[in-house]
């Protein structure tokens, strides 16, 4: 890399999370029984700030338990993965964790490329601005789903050398056990034989401890989860009435996951014209939007090879009770 050259490349979105698209999933899963609508939509530009105000929330351990690891275990880490030519990171945020583990690269290190994918356009921009500063590192940027990015990267990877692939912060939480298991399997195979794998995985803890993170005193949670309906409000022209709408978590010991519902505190009719359809909702009615899975690390590594990966580590914050946990394809 001559010094100069530009070291950010943003690739136009391949499948971009269209305002067609965010149409007919609002109309989809707001008539599906349970009402519910999908999570990948809480992060518009103010959702993605008001996460990660949540993280820094007292009561919100994950995302500090796992910069924790990532920074105590970070020479350990990329010992077991080198040499490295690719990282990829899906759903990077605003890249703080991996610039906590790639900061650890020995100076003079070969040149690494970063993938960034995520739906957020914001995050990536401060992301890639984050990672570039670092040395040798050239950074990608995909505005896409998990999916797609996962396709594209792996088009794009003929002749590349080894490669790591992070998936943190319980993002997998969000899916159920089927669709992640899916989705660990479109992982494994965007990788080449020797490829690494790291999961950031939250770990059953008791459930006062999980109503606080997902219920926080201070509302942020409440108004992440509320900004899901200013953004149909905006986006779709809808009439949602904020005011009629309560924030609800909920764990469920059967599924192992915490539950956030958006409650109508009132029968109401709501219209959501760019959506081409209304709907009533009776008093105490339930839209669910978010599923957050808690996981055991032995639960973990059976999934991580059921989709055909080798074990390789884990690192465990004990107190937290959050994973890092790295296998090998
Ligand atoms: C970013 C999906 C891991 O489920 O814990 C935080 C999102 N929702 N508080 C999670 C979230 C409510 C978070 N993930």
């Amino acid at each position: 890399m001559s010094p100069g050259s530009a070291r950010v490349s943003v690739r136009p979105p391949a499948e971009q999370v269209s305002a067609q698209q965010f149409a007919e999933d609002v109309a989809f899963y707001l008539t599906q029984t349970p009402r519910q609508l999908p999570s990948r939509y809480l992060y518009d530009d103010l959702g993605s700030a008001l996460f990660e105000a949540i993280t820094r929330l007292p009561w919100y351990r994950l995302t500090r338990a796992e910069t924790g690891l990532l920074k105590t275990h970070a020479r350990a880490i990329l010992a077991a993965c080198a040499p490295l030519t690719d990282a990829v990171e899906l759903g990077a945020g605003s890249g703080a964790k991996l610039a906590q583990l790639l900061q650890a690269r020995d100076s003079g290190s070969d040149a690494l490329r970063v993938h960034l994918v995520d739906v957020s356009r914001s995050a990536l921009t401060a992301a890639a601005r984050l990672l570039v500063g670092l040395p040798a590192t050239q950074v990608i940027t995909h505005e896409a789903t998990y999916e797609a990015g996962l396709a594209e990267f792996r088009r794009n990877q003929a002749g590349a050398g080894r490669t790591l692939l992070l998936f943190l912060g319980s993002n997998m939480g969000n899916f159920d056990p089927p669709q992640a298991n899916e989705l660990l399997r479109q992982i494994r195979n965007a990788l080449q034989p020797g490829d690494l794998f790291l999961l950031g995985a939250d770990l059953l803890k008791p459930e006062r401890e999980l109503m606080l993170a997902y219920a926080d005193p201070l509302g942020v949670t409440a108004a992440f989860n509320r900004n899901l309906l200013v953004r149909i409000n905006r986006e779709l022209g809808g009439d949602f009435d904020l005011a009629s709408f309560q924030h609800r978590a909920l764990w469920n010991a059967a599924e192992s996951r915490m539950e956030s519902y958006l409650v109508s505190t009132r029968t109401q009719r709501v219209r959501i014209p760019e959506a081409g359809f209304e709907l009533s909702l009776h008093d105490g009615e339930t839209i669910w939007t978010e599923s957050s899975y808690k996981y055991s690390r032995e639960g973990l590594f059976g999934s991580l090879q059921d989709a055909g990966f080798a074990r390789r580590q884990a690192w465990v914050d004990e107190d937290a009770q959050f994973a890092l946990i790295l296998v090998q394809r």
